[in-house]
């Protein structure tokens, strides 16, 4: 990166994303992105999940070098900081803590203020990293591991939920469906690789019946797992003999029951302006079906670019950016939450 301009000096922030199992760390200098950095924990690998403890360790690990990689990828100096920005929640709490406590520490020595970001917001707020941004209203479906919503987007802070899970999330009916195919943590992305080569029509799983513009996945997760049962009883080999299909199949239900949904809501509220956030949106065959629905319902589609849409220090230093032009500031008594809404 080159040395700052007069201009980009005015605001610089470093912002910190700890929720999760990704240590990440940003720099942004007048609403533009000069660095992000992200360690991505291999540790729970083998354990079908993220184990808390073992990811609130590992963030205490990273966090130093991933912060020393963004400032020097950004080749901004600590005194030239105007801010750092954290993930308050919602989270592993112990995540959050390491995240939380080492930006606070930071503020206190530099003497500058602290900004509080909610992790989910920065997911909606990371299309204004890039252009084409989307214009308010819009409607923005945000898919993770944790969380699926359909968020109605009236200005940066102005959100409101209009459907979410009434159980697993998207992300976690994909993780929970490779695990029942013998495949490692994080399964999202292993399964949207071996569905490249699959029939996702060979296999059908029921859809949900949910009225409204909630959603629910913990359904397909049983039907999958009795049906991969019932196979198994016939044939030992059934899934190493049928992955792909499986995994197309699989992935297709889901990206019907997360389509269906974000049509509804999109009749609903008259909006064209459709946007998705969140790892899940990093799918190729969701990306592929939107691109499908866009042409056919004339929506602006935004997806943000993979390494904005899988968790990252970015979209909160996007989202502080904004709290930043209004002083949206946070005392140093400050502690994150597990559990945090709009
Ligand atoms: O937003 P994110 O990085 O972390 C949370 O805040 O949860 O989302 C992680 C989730 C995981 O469930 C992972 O399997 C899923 O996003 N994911 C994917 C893909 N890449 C990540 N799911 C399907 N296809 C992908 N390509
Ligand atoms: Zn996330």
């Amino acid at each position: 990166m080159t040395n700052l301009t007069q201009n980009e000096r005015s605001v610089c922030l470093l912002a910190i994303e700890s929720s999760c199992d990704e240590t990440s760390a940003s720099v942004l200098c007048n609403g533009k992105i000069r660095s992000n950095c992200i360690a991505s924990q291999k540790e729970h690998a083998g354990f079908g999940g993220v184990i808390p403890e073992i990811a609130s360790r590992a963030h205490m690990r990273n966090i130093v070098p991933i912060v020393d990689e963004a400032m020097q990828k950004a080749n901004v100096r600590k005194d030239q900081l105007d801010a750092i920005a954290f993930t308050s929640g919602p989270g592993l709490i112990g995540s959050l803590l390491v995240g939380a406590s080492f930006a606070k520490a930071m503020a206190l020595a530099l003497n500058i203020p602290l900004i509080s970001v909610n992790h989910m917001q920065a997911h909606v707020l990371a299309h204004f990293i890039d252009d084409p941004k989307p214009y308010f209203p819009f409607l923005c479906l945000t898919v993770s591991g944790g969380h699926t919503q359909i968020v109605y987007v009236e200005d940066y802070f102005e959100m409101k939920i209009v459907g979410q899970t009434l159980d697993d999330a998207a992300g976690e009916a994909f993780d929970k469906t490779a695990t029942l195919l013998g495949l490692p943590y994080p399964g999202g992305p292993a399964i949207d690789d071996l569905a490249k080569s699959g029939n996702p029509f060979r296999f059908s799983f029921p859809e949900p019946k949910i009225a409204d513009l909630n959603f629910s996945f913990s359904g397909l997760k049983t039907a999958i797992l009795y049906f991969l049962q019932k196979e198994k009883n016939k044939n030992p080999d059934f899934i190493e003999e049928n992955r792909n299909d499986l995994c197309a199949s699989a992935q297709h239900s889901i990206v019907i029951i997360l389509l269906n949904k974000l049509l509804k809501a999109a009749k609903q509220f008259r909006c064209n302006e459709i946007a998705i956030a969140g790892g899940v949106s990093a799918n190729s065959y969701l990306r592929k079906k939107l691109a499908e629905e866009a042409e056919k319902n004339n929506w602006h589609l935004y997806i943000p670019k993979t390494e904005y849409c899988t968790d990252n220090a970015a979209m909160i230093a996007m989202a502080a950016y904004y709290k930043f032009l209004v002083n949206d500031f946070v005392p140093q008594t400050v502690s994150p939450s597990a559990r945090m809404y709009f």
